[in-house]
């Protein structure tokens, strides 16, 4: 009997191009003998119609929300609660801006509104509009609450233009239904993870800081989460909603980052579960002002005279972690996996080579098990982007290198990977 034949799966289809791609997720399900329920919005029967739908399906497809003769059948609440699956797919900017904004206007907001069981959306749009702040923010919005996503893939869109939102294909969905629909793999463990900047005062009213958006660490959160774990996610500043389940410790500074983590440290085995593995994606300043003002410092009267900027070290959290768990490990403990992320910037034709090489050594240096490395100058990758390229580096020696993929794939490829390690 395989996975899908004896579950039953809702798929919502939104207006778009990418409708004509779901046809093809449709024929798959039933192959592999899932029962299938179509909901369409208006719009997306003006790209695929009824009937194709009901012959693939082979169920009348679900539009309205006040037909009597739907409402028999299976009314938007038991539908919602009732399938095993419901995956929309494609998911409009549209669809994620009314989900974003709790709406229930149509059959298929309103189903929505009503599931408790898992969710998969797979976004499909014009690149444009993908990396537009308003779909951005509410894409953050739906994964803070707990939905999950599948691509948008990189490519060649229906409009001609080129770039990160093409529908992920058929059988890329049913692989992120699968994963969702299986057991978890992170059930019953604790994760601990860093991320965004931290900011080192001057004064009250500058600091240092660096460009992270903490998108990568909300990535690795959320893909946890969804994986089953029991996440502590210590943050420094970002515009991101929190995600929720997450146990979330806001900081500013690197020292806060340092102490918080120490505490949740210390205490891993009283918490339970207990700790498994600290991934720390924050990009921690290395240094902080020597001497923090306590009123603005001033220009001054008197020509071009600029206070000089002493700055100290501060503590290395991911080397203290490790040595921690090394220790643990000579005393005969099984110890947490510690992962640390590298941000390393090369411009040389042999770029990938000389960051494996700087990363190899920075890995030496902090004695972490994983180091993930990413070229933060490379095209999509590190601060502030929606995907990245990153470079798994074992202690052991081997060595992955990925390509380049969403952020949110990332962390459900690296929490994969270490979930591997545990068996
Ligand atoms: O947040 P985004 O905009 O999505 O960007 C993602 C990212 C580029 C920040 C992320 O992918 C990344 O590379 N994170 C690590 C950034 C960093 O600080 O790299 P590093 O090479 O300087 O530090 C290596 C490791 O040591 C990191 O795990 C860091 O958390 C840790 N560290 C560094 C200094 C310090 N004092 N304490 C630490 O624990």
């Amino acid at each position: 009997m395989g996975f899908w034949s004896d579950k039953s799966v809702a798929v919502a289809i939104g207006g778009g191009i990418a409708a004509y791609k779901t046809l093809e997720l449709l024929r798959l399900l039933r192959e592999e003998g899932a029962r299938v329920v179509v909901i369409a919005t208006e719009a997306a029967l003006q790209f695929v119609t009824p009937l194709t739908l009901q012959a693939l399906s082979g169920q009348p497809v679900r539009s309205n929300l006040f037909s009597p003769c739907e409402a028999d059948g299976m009314d938007h609440i038991r539908l919602a609660q009732e399938v095993d699956w419901l995956v929309v797919a494609p998911a409009t900017a549209d669809i994620l801006a009314r989900m974003a904004g709790g709406h229930g206007d149509d059959l298929l907001t309103t189903v929505l509104l009503a599931r408790r069981g898992p969710v998969l959306l797979a976004p499909a749009m014009n690149p444009a509009m993908w990396a537009h702040p308003a779909t951005q923010r509410n894409v953050a919005q739906l994964q803070a609450d707990g939905i999950a996503l599948v691509g948008p893939e990189y490519g060649p869109v229906a409009c001609g233009d080129h770039g990160q939102g093409r529908m992920a294909e058929a059988a890329h969905i049913l692989e992120g239904g699968r994963r969702q629909l299986s057991p978890k793999p992170w059930q019953g463990r604790h994760v601990l993870i860093t991320a965004g900047p931290t900011q080192e005062d001057l004064d009250p009213v500058r600091y240092l800081s660096n460009r992270s958006s903490g998108r990568m660490g909300w990535a690795v959160c959320q893909a946890a989460l969804r994986a089953g774990a029991e996440v502590t996610l210590i943050h420094g500043p970002v515009a991101l909603p929190v995600p929720r389940g997450a146990n979330a410790i806001a900081v500013q500074s690197a020292q806060q980052m340092y102490d918080a983590t120490m505490q949740v440290w210390e205490n891993r085995a009283y918490h339970a579960p207990h700790l498994s593995a600290a991934i720390l994606t924050a990009a921690v300043a290395d240094f902080r002002p020597a001497n923090r003002q306590m009123t603005k410092i001033k220009k001054g009267t008197a020509a071009a005279v600029i206070p000089p900027l002493t700055l100290v070290q501060n503590p290395d959290i991911l080397a203290t972690l490790a040595a921690r768990a090394n220790q643990m490990a000579q005393d005969g403990q099984s110890p947490p996996i510690v992962v640390g992320f590298a941000a390393e910037t090369g411009t040389d034709a042999d770029a990938a080579e000389s960051v494996r090489v700087l990363a190899r050594e920075k890995q030496a240096r902090k004695g972490c098990d994983l180091l993930v490395v990413n070229n933060v100058l490379a095209p999509g990758c590190g601060f502030g982007s929606l995907t990245n390229q990153v470079t798994i580096l074992h202690r052991s020696g081997h060595e992955e290198t990925w390509p380049l993929l969403s952020k949110e794939e990332v962390g459900e490829r690296l929490l994969d990977h270490l979930a591997n390690l545990f068996v």
